[in-house]
Protein backbone atom coordinates (compact mmCIF):
# COMPACT_ATOMS: atom_id res chain seq x y z
CA UNK A 1 0.00 0.00 0.00
CA UNK A 2 1.05 3.74 -0.75
CA UNK A 3 1.09 5.95 2.58
CA UNK A 4 0.18 9.10 2.65
CA UNK A 5 3.21 10.63 2.10
CA UNK A 6 4.41 8.79 -0.78
CA UNK A 7 1.15 9.69 -2.36
CA UNK A 8 1.79 13.57 -2.13
CA UNK A 9 5.67 13.31 -3.20
CA UNK A 10 4.50 12.11 -6.56
CA UNK A 11 3.80 13.91 -9.18
CA UNK A 12 0.21 14.07 -11.07
CA UNK A 13 2.21 12.60 -14.58
CA UNK A 14 4.27 9.97 -11.87
CA UNK A 15 0.91 8.84 -9.93
CA UNK A 16 -1.00 8.31 -13.27
CA UNK A 17 2.04 6.58 -14.81
CA UNK A 18 2.22 4.42 -11.72
CA UNK A 19 -1.55 3.48 -11.53
CA UNK A 20 -2.17 2.72 -14.91
CA UNK A 21 1.25 0.56 -15.10
CA UNK A 22 1.97 -0.96 -11.39
CA UNK A 23 0.14 -4.56 -10.58
CA UNK A 24 -0.60 -5.40 -7.03
CA UNK A 25 2.13 -6.89 -5.08
CA UNK A 26 -0.34 -9.96 -4.22
CA UNK A 27 2.58 -11.12 -1.43
CA UNK A 28 4.63 -9.79 1.20
CA UNK A 29 8.22 -8.13 1.16
CA UNK A 30 10.68 -11.13 2.36
CA UNK A 31 12.26 -10.80 5.81
CA UNK A 32 14.67 -10.17 6.87
CA UNK A 33 15.55 -7.96 4.74
CA UNK A 34 18.99 -7.30 2.79
CA UNK A 35 19.55 -3.99 4.90
CA UNK A 36 19.05 -6.37 8.24
CA UNK A 37 20.80 -9.05 6.36
CA UNK A 38 23.95 -6.93 5.81
CA UNK A 39 23.93 -4.90 9.28
CA UNK A 40 24.30 -8.19 11.10
CA UNK A 41 27.82 -8.57 9.30
CA UNK A 42 28.60 -5.42 9.74
CA UNK A 43 28.07 -4.32 5.92
CA UNK A 44 25.32 -1.78 4.66
CA UNK A 45 23.18 -2.73 1.25
CA UNK A 46 21.35 -0.30 -0.68
CA UNK A 47 20.12 0.36 -4.17
CA UNK A 48 20.46 2.99 -7.01
CA UNK A 49 17.14 5.16 -7.69
CA UNK A 50 16.15 7.82 -10.48
CA UNK A 51 13.98 10.35 -10.02
CA UNK A 52 13.97 11.27 -13.54
CA UNK A 53 11.74 11.87 -16.64
CA UNK A 54 8.13 10.16 -16.31
CA UNK A 55 7.87 7.17 -17.72
CA UNK A 56 11.12 6.53 -18.95
CA UNK A 57 13.22 3.81 -17.25
CA UNK A 58 15.33 6.26 -15.59
CA UNK A 59 12.08 6.87 -13.33
CA UNK A 60 11.89 4.68 -11.05
CA UNK A 61 11.13 6.69 -7.76
CA UNK A 62 7.64 7.85 -9.23
CA UNK A 63 6.73 3.76 -9.11
CA UNK A 64 5.33 3.65 -5.26
CA UNK A 65 5.27 -0.16 -5.14
CA UNK A 66 9.22 0.40 -6.02
CA UNK A 67 9.47 2.64 -2.94
CA UNK A 68 8.06 0.33 -0.81
CA UNK A 69 11.08 -2.09 -1.77
CA UNK A 70 13.51 0.21 -1.13
CA UNK A 71 12.24 1.32 2.03
CA UNK A 72 11.82 -2.28 3.11
CA UNK A 73 15.70 -3.80 1.64
CA UNK A 74 17.80 -0.93 1.87
CA UNK A 75 19.74 0.97 4.33
CA UNK A 76 21.66 2.98 2.06
CA UNK A 77 20.47 4.89 -1.50
CA UNK A 78 22.56 6.24 -4.27
CA UNK A 79 20.70 8.40 -6.72
CA UNK A 80 21.31 6.86 -10.29
CA UNK A 81 22.05 10.24 -12.44
CA UNK A 82 20.50 13.24 -10.31
CA UNK A 83 23.94 14.03 -9.19
CA UNK A 84 25.73 14.13 -12.30
CA UNK A 85 26.73 17.14 -14.56
CA UNK A 86 24.79 16.88 -17.16
CA UNK A 87 21.48 16.22 -15.00
CA UNK A 88 22.36 19.49 -12.08
CA UNK A 89 23.94 22.02 -14.78
CA UNK A 90 21.77 22.79 -17.52
CA UNK A 91 24.47 25.24 -18.48
CA UNK A 92 27.23 27.14 -16.69
CA UNK A 93 25.31 29.30 -14.07
CA UNK A 94 22.05 26.72 -13.04
CA UNK A 95 22.45 24.45 -10.58
CA UNK A 96 18.74 22.66 -10.35
CA UNK A 97 19.13 20.47 -7.12
CA UNK A 98 14.74 19.38 -7.63
CA UNK A 99 15.57 16.13 -8.79
CA UNK A 100 18.39 14.89 -6.06
CA UNK A 101 15.96 16.84 -4.17
CA UNK A 102 13.20 14.10 -4.40
CA UNK A 103 15.49 11.06 -3.31
CA UNK A 104 17.34 12.60 -0.15
CA UNK A 105 13.98 13.69 1.65
CA UNK A 106 12.68 10.19 0.44
CA UNK A 107 15.97 8.94 2.41
CA UNK A 108 15.63 11.20 5.32
CA UNK A 109 11.73 10.47 5.84
CA UNK A 110 13.03 6.50 6.07
CA UNK A 111 16.12 6.76 7.93
CA UNK A 112 18.61 5.96 5.10
CA UNK A 113 22.35 7.00 4.22
CA UNK A 114 23.07 8.04 0.53
CA UNK A 115 25.94 7.85 -0.87
CA UNK A 116 26.88 10.78 -3.65
CA UNK A 117 27.51 9.58 -6.90
CA UNK A 118 29.38 11.40 -8.51
CA UNK A 119 31.21 14.54 -8.42
CA UNK A 120 33.19 14.43 -11.69
CA UNK A 121 32.19 11.61 -13.75
CA UNK A 122 35.58 12.15 -15.79
CA UNK A 123 34.73 10.92 -18.75
CA UNK A 124 34.08 12.79 -22.04
CA UNK A 125 30.69 11.45 -22.94
CA UNK A 126 29.38 12.18 -19.77
CA UNK A 127 29.85 16.27 -18.98
CA UNK A 128 27.03 18.71 -20.70
CA UNK A 129 27.76 20.15 -23.69
CA UNK A 130 28.38 23.23 -22.51
CA UNK A 131 31.90 22.55 -21.23
CA UNK A 132 33.21 21.99 -24.93
CA UNK A 133 31.95 25.49 -25.79
CA UNK A 134 32.40 27.36 -22.42
CA UNK A 135 34.66 30.11 -23.15
CA UNK A 136 37.80 29.41 -20.83
CA UNK A 137 39.39 32.63 -21.23
CA UNK A 138 43.38 34.05 -21.14
CA UNK A 139 43.94 31.44 -18.37
CA UNK A 140 42.03 28.17 -19.30
CA UNK A 141 43.81 26.04 -16.70
CA UNK A 142 42.85 28.44 -13.47
CA UNK A 143 39.45 28.82 -15.28
CA UNK A 144 39.13 24.90 -15.51
CA UNK A 145 40.07 25.08 -11.69
CA UNK A 146 37.25 27.76 -10.60
CA UNK A 147 34.58 25.17 -12.57
CA UNK A 148 35.83 21.94 -10.63
CA UNK A 149 36.16 23.36 -6.78
CA UNK A 150 33.16 25.50 -7.69
CA UNK A 151 31.24 22.66 -8.60
CA UNK A 152 32.51 20.26 -5.99
CA UNK A 153 31.87 23.11 -3.05
CA UNK A 154 28.30 23.11 -4.37
CA UNK A 155 26.94 19.95 -4.37
CA UNK A 156 29.09 18.88 -0.65
CA UNK A 157 27.36 22.25 0.53
CA UNK A 158 24.36 21.49 0.02
CA UNK A 159 24.32 17.92 0.82
CA UNK A 160 27.45 17.31 2.70
CA UNK A 161 25.93 16.71 6.29
CA UNK A 162 23.77 13.91 4.63
CA UNK A 163 26.23 12.12 2.58
CA UNK A 164 29.03 10.00 4.11
CA UNK A 165 30.27 8.78 1.07
CA UNK A 166 31.38 10.36 -2.20
CA UNK A 167 32.32 8.73 -5.89
CA UNK A 168 34.68 11.76 -5.95
CA UNK A 169 36.10 10.42 -9.30
CA UNK A 170 34.55 8.25 -11.89
CA UNK A 171 35.91 6.41 -15.14
CA UNK A 172 38.74 8.50 -15.64
CA UNK A 173 40.94 5.39 -16.69
CA UNK A 174 40.64 3.96 -20.32
CA UNK A 175 40.53 0.93 -20.26
CA UNK A 176 41.44 0.50 -23.93
CA UNK A 177 45.08 1.75 -22.71
CA UNK A 178 44.99 2.02 -18.84
CA UNK A 179 45.84 5.64 -19.19
CA UNK A 180 43.50 8.95 -18.28
CA UNK A 181 40.95 10.14 -20.16
CA UNK A 182 41.21 13.65 -21.80
CA UNK A 183 38.41 16.18 -21.29
CA UNK A 184 37.64 19.64 -22.00
CA UNK A 185 38.67 20.27 -18.13
CA UNK A 186 41.62 18.10 -18.49
CA UNK A 187 43.12 19.27 -21.26
CA UNK A 188 43.86 22.63 -19.34
CA UNK A 189 44.67 21.06 -16.10
CA UNK A 190 46.05 17.94 -16.63
CA UNK A 191 44.91 14.35 -16.26
CA UNK A 192 46.09 13.76 -13.22
CA UNK A 193 45.95 16.76 -11.92
CA UNK A 194 41.92 17.41 -12.01
CA UNK A 195 42.15 13.74 -10.03
CA UNK A 196 44.20 15.35 -7.44
CA UNK A 197 42.42 18.48 -7.36
CA UNK A 198 39.13 16.54 -7.40
CA UNK A 199 40.09 14.53 -4.12
CA UNK A 200 41.59 17.54 -2.21
CA UNK A 201 39.01 19.59 -2.78
CA UNK A 202 36.32 17.26 -1.40
CA UNK A 203 38.21 16.27 1.61
CA UNK A 204 38.88 19.82 2.27
CA UNK A 205 34.60 20.45 2.08
CA UNK A 206 33.63 16.83 3.52
CA UNK A 207 36.28 16.29 6.24
CA UNK A 208 34.82 13.10 7.42
CA UNK A 209 33.35 11.90 4.43
CA UNK A 210 34.59 8.49 2.72
CA UNK A 211 36.21 9.69 -0.69
CA UNK A 212 36.02 6.63 -3.32
CA UNK A 213 37.83 6.62 -7.04
CA UNK A 214 34.53 4.39 -8.85
CA UNK A 215 35.26 2.35 -12.10
CA UNK A 216 33.98 -0.57 -13.75
CA UNK A 217 37.12 -2.59 -14.26
CA UNK A 218 35.73 -6.32 -13.40
CA UNK A 219 36.89 -10.07 -13.00
CA UNK A 220 35.91 -11.03 -16.57
CA UNK A 221 38.84 -11.92 -19.09
CA UNK A 222 39.73 -8.92 -20.73
CA UNK A 223 39.63 -6.28 -17.83
CA UNK A 224 43.36 -7.03 -17.45
CA UNK A 225 44.60 -3.53 -18.66
CA UNK A 226 42.09 -1.54 -17.25
CA UNK A 227 42.63 -3.19 -13.83
CA UNK A 228 46.13 -2.30 -14.07
CA UNK A 229 45.57 0.85 -14.70
CA UNK A 230 43.46 1.33 -11.79
CA UNK A 231 46.15 0.30 -10.11
CA UNK A 232 48.92 2.85 -11.37
CA UNK A 233 46.37 5.45 -10.72
CA UNK A 234 45.60 4.79 -7.06
CA UNK A 235 49.19 4.17 -6.24
CA UNK A 236 50.00 7.51 -7.88
CA UNK A 237 47.25 9.11 -5.72
CA UNK A 238 48.94 7.31 -2.78
CA UNK A 239 52.14 8.36 -3.30
CA UNK A 240 51.24 12.17 -3.86
CA UNK A 241 49.46 11.77 -0.30
CA UNK A 242 46.15 12.45 -2.27
CA UNK A 243 43.32 11.92 -0.01
CA UNK A 244 41.30 8.86 -0.80
CA UNK A 245 39.56 6.30 1.56
CA UNK A 246 38.30 3.64 -0.74
CA UNK A 247 37.94 2.00 -4.24
CA UNK A 248 34.36 1.39 -5.85
CA UNK A 249 34.28 -1.28 -7.86
CA UNK A 250 30.78 -0.93 -9.90
CA UNK A 251 30.27 -5.11 -10.64
CA UNK A 252 28.35 -5.01 -13.31
CA UNK A 253 29.27 -8.59 -14.10
CA UNK A 254 27.81 -11.21 -16.57
CA UNK A 255 27.42 -10.97 -20.17
CA UNK A 256 29.29 -7.09 -20.73
CA UNK A 257 28.37 -6.10 -23.89
CA UNK A 258 29.74 -8.17 -26.31
CA UNK A 259 28.02 -10.37 -28.59
CA UNK A 260 30.52 -13.15 -28.65
CA UNK A 261 30.67 -14.58 -25.25
CA UNK A 262 27.98 -15.76 -22.26
CA UNK A 263 30.27 -14.10 -20.10
CA UNK A 264 30.06 -15.98 -17.53
CA UNK A 265 32.37 -18.25 -17.60
CA UNK A 266 35.67 -15.53 -18.18
CA UNK A 267 35.73 -14.26 -14.62
CA UNK A 268 39.14 -14.82 -13.71
CA UNK A 269 38.96 -15.74 -9.84
CA UNK A 270 42.79 -15.71 -8.88
CA UNK A 271 43.77 -12.78 -11.12
CA UNK A 272 40.86 -10.90 -9.70
CA UNK A 273 42.21 -11.46 -6.32
CA UNK A 274 45.51 -10.75 -6.80
CA UNK A 275 43.82 -7.30 -7.81
CA UNK A 276 42.03 -6.43 -4.50
CA UNK A 277 45.19 -7.73 -2.67
CA UNK A 278 47.34 -4.61 -4.13
CA UNK A 279 44.21 -2.52 -3.44
CA UNK A 280 43.45 -3.45 0.09
CA UNK A 281 47.33 -3.66 0.28
CA UNK A 282 46.99 0.46 -0.46
CA UNK A 283 44.83 0.41 2.65
CA UNK A 284 41.83 1.08 0.73
CA UNK A 285 38.40 -0.08 1.42
CA UNK A 286 36.48 -1.78 -1.26
CA UNK A 287 32.74 -0.06 -2.00
CA UNK A 288 30.49 -2.66 -4.40
CA UNK A 289 28.98 0.51 -6.07
CA UNK A 290 26.21 -0.08 -8.50
CA UNK A 291 26.23 -4.28 -8.88
CA UNK A 292 24.06 -5.85 -11.37
CA UNK A 293 24.06 -9.28 -13.42
CA UNK A 294 23.85 -8.90 -17.06
CA UNK A 295 22.28 -11.60 -18.82
CA UNK A 296 22.79 -10.46 -22.56
CA UNK A 297 23.86 -13.48 -24.04
CA UNK A 298 22.45 -16.34 -21.53
CA UNK A 299 19.83 -18.39 -22.90
CA UNK A 300 16.19 -17.15 -23.18
CA UNK A 301 14.47 -19.76 -20.31
CA UNK A 302 13.39 -17.79 -17.05
CA UNK A 303 14.17 -20.30 -14.38
CA UNK A 304 17.82 -21.69 -15.89
CA UNK A 305 18.54 -17.64 -16.79
CA UNK A 306 17.47 -16.79 -12.99
CA UNK A 307 19.43 -20.00 -11.94
CA UNK A 308 23.04 -19.04 -13.72
CA UNK A 309 22.91 -15.67 -12.94
CA UNK A 310 22.04 -16.33 -8.99
CA UNK A 311 25.08 -18.79 -8.74
CA UNK A 312 27.46 -16.20 -10.80
CA UNK A 313 26.60 -13.60 -7.97
CA UNK A 314 27.18 -15.87 -4.87
CA UNK A 315 30.35 -16.66 -6.69
CA UNK A 316 31.20 -12.86 -6.98
CA UNK A 317 29.67 -12.02 -3.55
CA UNK A 318 31.37 -14.64 -1.49
CA UNK A 319 34.59 -13.33 -3.15
CA UNK A 320 34.15 -9.37 -2.28
CA UNK A 321 32.77 -10.32 0.76
CA UNK A 322 36.02 -12.16 2.24
CA UNK A 323 37.76 -8.93 2.04
CA UNK A 324 36.90 -7.05 5.58
CA UNK A 325 37.35 -4.06 3.85
CA UNK A 326 34.50 -4.55 1.71
CA UNK A 327 31.49 -2.68 3.65
CA UNK A 328 29.15 -1.66 1.48
CA UNK A 329 27.10 -3.61 -1.21
CA UNK A 330 24.84 -1.17 -3.72
CA UNK A 331 22.52 -2.74 -6.23
CA UNK A 332 22.70 -0.55 -9.45
CA UNK A 333 18.57 -0.44 -9.20
CA UNK A 334 16.45 -3.26 -7.65
CA UNK A 335 13.84 -4.24 -10.38
CA UNK A 336 13.89 -5.42 -13.76
CA UNK A 337 11.98 -2.72 -15.47
CA UNK A 338 14.08 0.06 -14.10
CA UNK A 339 17.08 -1.29 -15.03
CA UNK A 340 20.25 0.44 -17.60
CA UNK A 341 20.83 -2.20 -18.98
CA UNK A 342 17.26 -2.89 -20.54
CA UNK A 343 18.42 0.34 -22.68
CA UNK A 344 22.20 -0.42 -23.72
CA UNK A 345 23.55 -3.43 -26.10
CA UNK A 346 19.80 -5.31 -26.40
CA UNK A 347 19.43 -8.95 -26.50
CA UNK A 348 19.84 -10.94 -29.82
CA UNK A 349 16.06 -11.98 -28.67
CA UNK A 350 14.91 -8.51 -27.82
CA UNK A 351 13.61 -9.95 -24.91
CA UNK A 352 13.74 -8.32 -21.64
CA UNK A 353 16.65 -8.75 -19.05
CA UNK A 354 16.79 -9.84 -15.46
CA UNK A 355 19.67 -8.11 -14.55
CA UNK A 356 18.42 -6.94 -10.80
CA UNK A 357 16.77 -8.79 -7.22
CA UNK A 358 12.93 -8.09 -8.68
CA UNK A 359 11.24 -8.66 -11.32
CA UNK A 360 9.05 -6.19 -13.10
CA UNK A 361 5.72 -7.26 -10.97
CA UNK A 362 7.96 -6.23 -7.75
CA UNK A 363 8.37 -9.94 -6.71
CA UNK A 364 11.67 -11.59 -5.31
CA UNK A 365 13.70 -13.11 -7.63
CA UNK A 366 16.68 -15.84 -6.91
CA UNK A 367 19.02 -13.38 -7.59
CA UNK A 368 17.44 -11.25 -4.51
CA UNK A 369 18.26 -14.88 -2.73
CA UNK A 370 21.83 -15.20 -4.11
CA UNK A 371 22.55 -11.68 -1.89
CA UNK A 372 20.85 -12.91 0.77
CA UNK A 373 22.76 -16.33 1.62
CA UNK A 374 26.14 -14.67 0.65
CA UNK A 375 25.32 -11.65 3.22
CA UNK A 376 24.29 -14.63 5.78
CA UNK A 377 27.48 -16.84 4.79
CA UNK A 378 29.86 -13.64 5.23
CA UNK A 379 32.63 -13.52 8.29
CA UNK A 380 31.43 -10.37 10.68
CA UNK A 381 33.29 -7.19 10.00
C1 LIG B 1 23.96 5.04 -15.91
C2 LIG B 1 22.49 5.23 -15.61
O1 LIG B 1 22.00 4.04 -15.00
C3 LIG B 1 21.74 5.55 -16.87
O2 LIG B 1 20.39 5.87 -16.57
C4 LIG B 1 22.40 6.73 -17.59
O3 LIG B 1 21.78 6.92 -18.83
C5 LIG B 1 23.87 6.50 -17.79
O4 LIG B 1 24.47 6.20 -16.56
N1 LIG B 1 28.55 3.45 -14.50
C6 LIG B 1 28.20 4.51 -13.69
C7 LIG B 1 26.78 4.91 -13.61
O5 LIG B 1 29.05 5.03 -12.95
O6 LIG B 1 26.64 6.29 -13.35
C8 LIG B 1 26.05 4.55 -14.87
O7 LIG B 1 24.67 4.87 -14.71
C9 LIG B 1 26.23 3.08 -15.20
C10 LIG B 1 27.68 2.76 -15.42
Amino acid sequence: MMNRRQALSLSAAGLLAACQSVPARGAALPTPSLHQLAREKGLRFGSAVGAGRPGTVTASFDDPLYREILAHECGVLVHENELKWYVLRPDVNTYDYARADRIMDFAARHGMDVRGHTLVWHHPQWFPEWIETHDYGARPAAEAERLVVEHINAIVGRYGDRIDSWDVVNETVDPATGGLRRTALSQHLGDQEIVDLAFHTARAAAPNAQLVYNDYMSWEAGHETHQAGVLRLLEGMKARGVPIDALGVQSHIGSGNSDDSVGFDTAREANWRRFMDEVTGMGLDIVISEFDVHDKNLPADIASRDQAMAELARRYLDLMLSYPQTKDVLAWGMMDSYSWLQENWPRADGIAKRPTPYDANHQPKPLRQAIADAFMAAPAR
